[in-house]
């Protein structure tokens, strides 16, 4: 029985982001997720025929919330005249899977529900976002059209069916609608299989390689746990934490040296094996640490695309790079000796999604964990390690025999982020505007010494749509490279998260440093003088550091 059940439109989604992130407590709250999931269905609509005959993709990072959310989609999906919907059994796909299952199915588009590397649980957060045909997210036309309905809502339409068994891979009917409950792992696996040499990672393995990877209770466990233990051999227990729990067993599943400060111990210690790895919540953002080193995600892009060609896919050369503009320039000097292109972007994934679609760029990257090319439309935590694998396998050296290598030949972007989390959104929005009308005498001035090349607020010509993205961040470029980069987080559940991105090249191997914090200290002062960061914020100290 079809419902057409009344609302009144919902709050909360940030325009210009590409989905609704929030506390489990509001998502439950009401009818705020079918509100949302309506308001993406009727922006999306299809005007001739709606959606008959197309297919949905749904799934999710597992936590908390997901299943009954699946239930409502599935249920609002037969409802708004979907012929199909794919699930992951047990709700769950991983990011970069719900992007390689959207585009090997030919599905119309697909919901993903996670809210990334956030911690989950009841007190948790969750989110959902709408990724289109090309297997990405959707690009800033389309959520501002999301955003609009979600703003003039003012009904939402289900069936009143029964919950579907999430457990059976088995294929359902949901009134009118079919309802496939699919192998979350078998898709992915098959599209690695094609780009990835696994009989070369295979003899790896063999020869007595060692991987820690951690999955931090999060979507890849079932990924990691069927890619190196069961297709490449590798150890039983190479996974850690690999089972996904609805609150990732209390900790935060985030990547970085403060949540993953168990799996960087072990790589710093006398018992490290030779690879050290980690993926989020969703499984789209990856962490390597070598023996005894610590990759840097902007650091890891270049050598990734430096090396890329090792693998098969890649055999024939990379087409260009791109990255967003936090991002170091690293990767920029790759590009420059390999003689393809490097875009630099705004924030998100999203923004890469025109160049991979038009064949201009085949890897991407940002500075906040995330790389990927172009076999999905999604950063890929666990195909970033098993890139680093095959390069490990090819080079038959460690990990920082190769960042050694990398550094002597391109020079190395010694690069910092810290992030100022839960700050005030008033005192954050006060320091951002204090900076910006700075902006215009910097351009052009000396400051302390240091020439300033470019000062401004960055904004993107996406140069296939002829979009234009404004107010992508602060930045601060001086005339030897060097650059401060403040910009606001838009993920951030609570408050308001700072982000300072600071940057200095260093072209002489002779004179490069280990302790990448002393290398960038002048720098990171005058960050703070510029922005009255700790008067501002009130904060002594970043809450991060990477
Ligand atoms: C953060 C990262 C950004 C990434 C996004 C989604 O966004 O900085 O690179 O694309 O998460 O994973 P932010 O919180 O900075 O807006
Ligand atoms: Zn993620």
């Amino acid at each position: 029985m079809m419902l057409t059940i009344a609302t009144a439109p919902i709050a909360g989604m940030k325009p210009g982001t590409s989905g609704l992130r929030k506390k489990v407590t509001e998502f439950a709250a009401g009818a705020y997720l079918p509100n949302f999931v309506q308001s993406v269905f009727d922006a999306v609509r299809p005007a001739d025929g709606g959606f008959a005959g197309l297919t949905l993709v749904v799934g999710g990072d597992g936590r908390y919330f997901n299943r009954p959310a699946i239930q409502t989609v599935i249920r609002m999906a037969a409802a708004n005249g979907f012929a199909r919907v794919l699930v992951g059994q047990g709700g769950i796909l991983s990011t970069p899977a719900a992007s390689c299952v959207i585009r090997q199915h030919q599905a119309f588009g697909g919901l993903i529900l996670s809210a990334s590397h956030n911690p989950g649980g009841p007190e948790g957060d969750f989110g959902i976002k709408f990724n289109g045909a090309n297997g990405g997210p959707a690009p800033e036309k389309v959520t501002d059209a999301i955003y609009a309905c979600t703003l003039q809502i003012t009904a939402y339409r289900s069936t009143a069916t029964p919950d579907v068994d999430l457990d059976r891979i088995a294929s359902l009917r949901v009134g009118e609608m079919a309802v496939e409950v699919i192998d979350p792992v078998a898709d992915y696996l098959a599209l690695m299989r094609k780009l990835f040499d696994f009989d070369a990672l295979k003899r790896l393995f063999a020869s007595g390689f060692r991987l820690a990877f951690d999955a931090m209770h999060a979507v890849t466990g079932p990924y990691a746990h069927a890619i190196f233990e069961g297709e490449l051999g590798a150890p039983a227990g190479t996974v850690r934490h690999g089972t996904p729990l609805p609150d990732f067993g209390g900790h935060h599943p985030d990547p970085n040296l403060v949540h993953a400060k168990d799996l960087h111990a072990l790589m710093m210690s006398p018992q490290a094996p030779d690879l050290g790895a980690a993926s989020d919540g969703d499984g789209d953002r990856n962490l390597i640490i070598g023996r005894g080193l610590f990759v840097a995600p902007s650091d890891s892009l270049a050598m990734l695309a430096a090396n890329a060609h090792l693998a098969p896919a890649y055999a024939r050369g990379i087409k260009g790079i791109a990255r967003s503009m936090p991002t170091s320039g690293a990767a920029d000097r790759v590009a420059q000796a390999l003689g393809v292109p490097c875009f630099e972007t705004p924030t998100g994934w999203k923004f890469f999604g025109n160049l991979l679609d038009a064949g201009e760029v085949t890897i991407c990257g940002e500075e906040s964990a995330g790389t990927g090319s172009d076999h999905v439309r999604e950063k890929d935590g666990l195909w970033a390690v098993l890139l680093w694998l095959s390069i490990l396998a090819v080079r038959q050296q460690s990990v920082q025999q190769i960042a050694h290598d990398h550094w002597a030949r391109h020079g190395r972007n010694y690069y910092t982020r810290h992030d100022y989390e839960e700050v005030d959104s008033a005192a954050a929005a006060g320091l951002m505007q204090a900076v910006r009308d700075q902006l215009p005498a910097l351009a052009g001035s000396v400051l302390e010494g240091r020439p300033v090349a470019i000062a401004d607020d960055f904004s993107y010509l996406d140069p296939i749509d002829g979009s234009l993205s404004q107010h992508q961040g602060l930045r601060v470029v001086f005339a030897d490279g060097s650059r401060i980069v403040y910009r606001l987080s838009g993920t951030g559940t609570s408050g308001a998260t700072l982000r300072v991105y600071i940057e200095r090249y260093e072209g002489d191997a002779s004179r490069h440093q280990l302790d990448t914090q002393a290398a960038l200290a002048d720098l990171i002062a005058l960050a703070d003088r510029l922005a009255g960061i700790r008067q501002r914020t009130g904060r002594a100290a970043p809450s991060v550091i990477t």
